[in-house]
């Protein structure tokens, strides 16, 4: 797919300092001739990732990512190539047209959702949104607020919105969307007299919503759209695409349950926040976390449910690396309660002093027990040793530990025992097993020929092929870049290669080796040679069963012959 000419790719590349483009993102320091951060793409607390603002790319030693710059504002914004180059372009200044830019496939209920928010917004405006006004005018939600969260309003008639979608979509359509149902007669609404407020995705497009009563009470108070396949529940976090952007800079994140809280928090100007939906946070909503800020406030709500959701939410951020801060507000009150009933500077005092984790775990856990009693003891030390396992960071572990210690009054070492420490070491030893010398030819090969078009030609010259289809496949792009242009520039290389998931993925594979950056022709020999040999033998392998079957001597004669060629074969250029 090209929408735009290479060379125009290459100007807008050129026309960016990378490493001032990343520093917007991730902390650089400088280390010798290149830049090193903590890379945003895999779960790290130590800095692994170098860019080079002379090669224009960046490469995570750990995990392997790497790219141009427009590889990593795609990855980081969840965006499409086009729509990064677009980006690029606009901070350089220069002037691209993304409108026939074609984007990734897009589905079509993308476009139904827009529609149903026209109507849903336009209601909410009409006489029929009288009462539903004056709900949100009682709960403090203004004009401005409904306008900005796009707050609407799904009427009373059974077919209202169903009339006007299926005018423009197909019912089959339609079905798959959330919004309409089908009994044995006709097309009916799913969300009737609900005040509707719309979820967006990642990227900001409205994806599902959730909608609540306003004129009765009821225990399941917000009815949501079921998943479909443009809504994941576990996949996205209320207000991200809006807060992104205030929580880098800032360098906080809050987190809260519900998205009333976030509207509120909006209406007193903070807005680095967003919210779970009141489910549990899934493993990517954590790395979505981690990546919005250094700092993550959990700011649930006040009740015991709250205390548990924290806990909970806590334990899967352990697991990437991060250690949140807690607000807890008192007499179960949810920040939305508490904003309204304190005001602005009280919550804020609030959120400018959390309590640490560890301290909000040591108390949750202790509530309603009596440490003085033997078995309330006992049974908090199984629940602590038991928290204190689950962390990923033998640092921490080490301050829990030191703390029940002095908590319980039982014996350091003797509560050390409890606690499993894992071997720091499992993952490069899972990568030893695999790769034999062959696999290490023909990964350093493609690695330097990607340095040097000189190893490019060494290779084109000696080698008839890499047994590995994936080395393979990324040599012969290697290769026919460099015959195409004349030249091999990394980093356009690298957009070239973008589209081709495989192709990036034997990259990254290629980067975790930490290959060194100089060769001597006497290596690169080396390794034509180990994959020349793998080639021969093979080869002489398959002769060898062809030979067993054949039972003409004619043939038998020939195959043998051709094993006596490839043996002579050994060590000269083929
Ligand atoms: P809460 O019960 O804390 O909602 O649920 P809230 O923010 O205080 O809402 P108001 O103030 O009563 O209007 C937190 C989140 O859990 C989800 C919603 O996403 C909500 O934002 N939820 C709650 C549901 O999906 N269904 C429900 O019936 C209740
Ligand atoms: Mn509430």
């Amino acid at each position: 797919m090209k929408f735009l000419s290479g060379e125009k790719i290459n100007e807008i590349r050129n026309s960016v300092d990378i490493v001032d483009v990343i520093s917007n993102y991730v902390q650089l320091t400088p280390k010798g001739k290149n830049f090193m951060g903590i890379c945003p793409f895999h779960d790290d607390n130590s800095p692994s990732m170098s860019v080079s603002r002379e090669k224009k790319i960046y490469k995570c030693f750990s995990c392997g990512a790497t790219g141009s710059v427009f590889k990593f504002i795609m990855d980081y914004e969840n965006i499409s190539f086009p729509e990064a180059i677009k980006k690029v372009a606009d901070m350089a200044g220069i002037n691209v047209e993304i409108g026939n830019m074609p984007t990734k496939f897009k589905s079509p209920l993308y476009e139904v959702y827009a529609l149903s928010l026209k109507f849903y917004t336009n209601s909410i405006n009409t006489s029929a949104g009288k009462e539903a006004k004056a709900y949100l005018a009682k709960r403090y939600i203004d004009e401005k607020i409904i306008k900005e969260f796009q707050i609407g309003l799904a009427l009373k008639q059974n077919d209202a919105l169903s009339k006007i979608l299926l005018k423009k979509y197909k019912p089959d359509l339609l079905l798959k969307s959330g919004l309409i149902g089908k009994n044995d007669y006709d097309y009916y609404d799913l969300f009737r007299d609900r005040i509707m407020f719309p979820l967006y995705d990642l990227t900001g497009q409205v994806v599902a919503y959730s909608g609540r009563i306003y004129d009765k009470e009821d225990i399941s108070k917000y009815f949501n759209t079921r998943e479909t396949e443009i809504f994941k529940k576990g996949e996205l976090l209320y207000n991200y695409h809006r807060a992104r952007d205030e929580a880098r800079q800032k360098g906080v994140v809050i987190v809260m349950e519900g998205f009333m809280d976030v509207i509120r928090a909006y209406s007193i100007d903070l807005k680095n926040v967003v919210a779970t939906m009141g489910t549990a946070v899934t493993s990517f909503q954590a790395s979505l976390i981690k990546k919005m800020a250094k700092e993550v406030i959990l700011c649930f709500d006040g009740d015991k449910a709250g205390a548990k959701a924290t806990i909970s939410c806590a334990d899967e951020l352990f697991k990437i690396g991060v250690t949140p801060k807690v607000i807890r507000l008192e007499n179960d009150m949810d920040p939305d309660e508490y904003i309204l009933k304190y005001g602005k500077e009280q919550f804020l005092e609030k959120i400018n002093n959390p309590l640490d984790i560890i301290d909000f775990k040591f108390a949750y856990y202790k509530v309603g027990l009596d440490l003085t009693s033997s078995t309330d003891l006992s049974n908090y030390v199984s629940i602590m040793i038991k928290e204190i396992d689950k962390i990923d960071d033998d640092i921490l572990k080490e301050v829990m530990l030191k703390r029940l210690s002095r908590d319980s009054g039982l014996n350091y070492e003797t509560l050390k025992e409890k606690i499993t420490i894992k071997p720091v070491i499992i993952k490069k030893e899972e990568k030893a097993v695999k790769t034999n010398k062959y696999d290490i030819a023909q990964r350093n090969l493609v690695w330097y020929m990607l340095k040097s078009p000189k190893v490019i030609k060494m290779y084109d010259n000696r080698v008839t092929f890499m047994p590995n289809a994936s080395y393979r496949l990324l040599a012969r792009e290697i290769s026919l870049f460099y015959q195409n242009y004349g030249y091999l520039d990394e980093a356009e290389f690298m957009d070239y290669i973008m589209e081709d998931e495989s192709l990036i993925e034997t990259l990254k594979n290629i980067n975790k080796a930490n290959i060194k950056e100089t060769f001597t022709d006497e290596e690169i020999n080396d390794y034509i040679n180990v994959i020349y040999d793998y080639n021969i033998k093979s080869e002489t392998k398959r002769l060898q069963k062809e030979l067993e079957k054949e039972v003409s001597p004619l043939k038998k004669a020939k195959i043998v012959q051709r094993m006596i060629d490839l043996k002579k074969g050994v060590g000269e250029n083929v």
